[in-house]
């Protein structure tokens, strides 16, 4: 059997991160648990608000346990970013196996006393469900932004985050390091990076003693993201990344079959764009070398 928190503490221990994969289709899940297979590595597919409405809750949640189940391997799902109670607890009535619970977006007692909340109602439900909060602001929206946000005033404070961690019972804790959601144009032409505050991440790890979620991977130099892992990051988000590679193959499989109605002929260059993205990302998150173990 396959258990989330086992998977987490392994890598921790061997110093890597998991991939946290956004889905919103059959494409993305495909190309991400492909990707994970081919490296034979664990994987975290993960569904915002907007796509567990899109794939529906229950559906999302029987893929991959399907998968999981068939193929016996580590793959996990995340309810992302659910912003109340209700929402959280349905995903894990349908058996998500963690939850982004965020209100990051409170003042921070208010943010400790709904979170704490969480934890609770979640765990009295399914105790072995991983809840994770968040401290900080790391901006919304996984798509491409005009401008850069001014988020450095919302960077997570160690202190805080120790004890917002010791208040509220968390298991994970995503911080605002110097990260945030989606990519600006000139990351996606690939002139700009985004850049973590390294030192920082040590700090909170040392302090909270919690595990580490890194939202907001995409577009992040890769030297960051290598010594954030080392600094205690365990799992890392992406999504524009995978979302921009999801539009680019769809054209292509349009453009190069002008007169194709069959979906499936189309979209496996769809597939094949986004799984290049998550092996690329995969591969770092996991040391770049690979081992051929699976972290289970
Ligand atoms: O929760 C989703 C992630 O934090 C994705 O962020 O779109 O910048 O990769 P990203
Ligand atoms: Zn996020």
């Amino acid at each position: 059997m396959h258990v989330l928190l086992d998977v987490l503490e392994k890598a921790q221990k061997k110093g890597v991160a998991i991939g946290h994969f956004n889905v919103a289709d059959l494409v993305l899940l495909k190309a991400a648990f492909e990707a994970a297979r081919e490296l034979n590595v664990p994987v975290l597919v993960g569904a915002s608000r907007g796509e567990r409405a899109f794939m529906g809750v229950d559906q999302i949640a029987a893929l991959v346990r399907s998968l999981r189940g068939e193929f016996d391997f580590p793959i996990f799902l995340n309810a992302d970013h659910t912003h109340s109670l209700p929402e959280a607890l349905e995903a894990a009535r349908a058996g998500f196996d963690s939850v982004v619970f965020d209100a990051s977006a409170l003042p921070f007692e208010q943010n400790v006393r709904q979170t704490k909340e969480a934890v609770e109602a979640l765990k009295a439900i399914k105790p072995a469900i991983l809840v994770e909060g968040e401290l900080g602001d790391i901006g919304v929206g996984s798509e491409i932004h005009e401008e850069a946000p001014d988020l450095a005033k919302g960077l997570t404070d160690p202190a805080e985050a120790k004890q917002f961690a010791e208040a509220t019972g968390i298991d994970t804790l995503a911080p605002a390091v110097g990260n945030m959601h989606g990519m600006l144009k000139s990351m996606v032409r690939g002139e700009t990076r985004k850049h973590l505050d390294i030192a920082r991440i040590a700090e909170i790890k040392k302090a909270a003693r919690v595990l580490l979620t890194l939202h907001g991977g995409s577009g992040t130099d890769d030297e960051d993201l290598r010594k954030a892992i080392a600094a205690g990051i365990n799992v890392v988000h992406i999504n524009t990344e995978l979302r921009v590679a999801w539009r680019r193959g769809l054209e292509e499989g349009l453009a190069r079959q002008p007169n194709e109605v069959i979906p499936y002929k189309i979209l496996s260059s769809a597939v094949e764009s986004v799984k290049q993205v998550a092996r690329s990302r995969l591969r770092l998150f996991n040391g770049d070398g690979v081992t051929r173990e699976i972290v289970a």
